[in-house]
């Protein structure tokens, strides 16, 4: 008697049933590889990526691990990144099954990795891990250049499969282009910021009167925005703004720039017009599309809420916001900045200068923020940003300090530690100057 499978008919239906189960696992194949891309390709930033990249593969091949180890060129090294903000791993390229795959551009999945000569054991022996099955295929780029390696360990159900070296090697494409964009977008933003810090070091340069302002003024805007909680892109707008606010003094005569004695009408009105060469200056330069109003917020650090500022005389809100932030620490930078005629001025009238300006000139919302500085940070700046210059004990000190409070330790008069720790690293030109002779 015939069984029911090798009737035509249970055939057919048996054949049908296989075409159906391809088909779904086709779908979920496609559907899988089409969720990776899509999530892959969003991210630009490369350590965010990579992480993504790991954790995708991860889910989509159903393992306990996954690694992407990229190749650098110069140290013939492959690298990658360590969990909870551990340093890089880093091991030479000619090294194990990473390093095999690298070389030979194989994929290469090993289902038993204990009883494979080329897996190295000591990583588990030294972390507790239980490596069984591993897959590791090349990272290719579109031109097929091996640009690192994917390895994944610890199917769930068992040794990897043939599909999932198929998705692996199909999800390497991606990752590798998307990996080379991340590089690339980082290069690009690295040339324009040495870009704009180059320029602000030659206006910083060319007046020794006001030398770093630009650089420090970009660092309190950063502390400002932390402290008021600026998204990622108005940060970064109000740094390059910070660093090239001043840029249109290029424009201005040296002899005008660097002149002891009081102005003549003319020469006021020469430098009163520098906000309005940075403005025509920067738009010139082609920002990128999220930093495109950086020319008009640099170019009104001078304008005032009640309209007495310049060059435009904007009142209010016709003033962008972030030069209504820029302005605050343009002056307070300025009076906490020695200058050739005097030293650095009593932080509590800087601090009474700008109180009594707020709402009238200055954007209260920007003076309160000032207040919060960390003194410790404070110092920092005021010192170019270098940390090295005040001993940790002393930082720590400091750093719980804000600067209203500190204002209101130095208006009771009463020498605490932190104000005569204040006062030792705020006041030392000025002893200097003192004992050299040199107010
Ligand atoms: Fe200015």
């Amino acid at each position: 008697m015939k069984s029911p499978k090798t009737h035509p008919a249970a055939v057919a239906e048996d054949t049908r049933e296989k075409a159906r189960a391809a088909s779904r696992a086709e779908r979920d194949w496609s559907s899988v590889f089409y969720r990776v891309a899509l999530s892959i390709s969003r991210e630009l930033d490369l350590e965010r990526l990579l992480w993504l990249i790991m954790d995708e593969v991860r889910q989509a091949l159903e393992a306990d691990r996954c690694t992407v180890f990229l190749w650098d060129e110069d140290t013939d090294e492959l690298w990658a990144l360590a969990a909870h903000g551990a340093e890089e791993i880093r091991f030479p390229a000619s090294l194990g099954i990473a390093g095999h795959v690298l070389r030979t551009g194989e994929v290469l999945n090993i289902p038993d990795a204990y009883n494979d000569p080329r897996f190295n054991p000591a990583i588990d022996r030294e972390t507790g891990y239980r490596t069984r099955s591993i897959l590791t295929a090349p990272l290719r780029n579109h031109v097929g250049e091996t640009i690192g390696v994917f390895q994944v360990l610890n199917k769930e159900s068992g040794p990897f499969t043939r599909e999932d070296e198929l998705l692996l090697d199909a999800i390497s494409g991606i990752a590798a282009t998307q990996i080379e964009n991340a590089r690339l977008y980082a290069e690009l933003k690295d040339s324009f910021e040495s870009f704009v810090e180059t320029l602000a070091s030659i206006i910083d340069a060319r007046d020794p009167e006001t030398a770093g302002h630009s650089k420090r003024l970009a660092l309190y805007c950063e502390e400002l925005a932390r402290l008021l909680d600026l998204s990622a892109q108005d940060t970064e707008k109000l740094r390059i703004a910070a660093l090239l606010h001043d840029y249109g003094k290029i424009a201005v005569r040296e002899a005008i720039l660097y002149k002891a004695d009081a102005l003549t009408e003319d020469e006021q009105e020469s430098m009163r017009n520098h906000p309005v060469f940075t403005r025509r200056i920067l738009e010139e330069i082609h920002f990128p599309k999220t930093l495109r109003d950086v020319p008009q917020i640099a170019a009104a650090h001078h304008e005032r809420l009640d309209g007495s500022g310049y060059p435009d005389g904007l009142t209010g809100e016709e003033i962008p916001p972030l030069a209504r932030l820029l302005a605050v620490v343009d002056v307070f930078d300025a009076m906490t900045s020695r200058r050739s005629y005097r030293g650095r001025m009593d932080l509590r009238d800087v601090m009474e200068e700008l109180r009594r300006g707020q709402g009238r000139l200055y954007d209260a919302t920007y003076v309160e923020a000032l207040e919060q500085l960390s003194v410790a940070r404070f110092l920092e700046i005021l010192n170019d940003g270098e940390l090295s210059f005040m001993s940790s004990a002393d930082r720590e000190v400091l750093s719980g300090l804000d600067l209203r409070t500190l204002v209101n330790l130095l208006n009771t008069n009463v020498p605490t530690p932190e104000v005569r720790l204040f006062e030792r690293y705020y006041l030392p030109d000025e002893t200097q100057g003192c004992e050299n002779g040199q107010t």
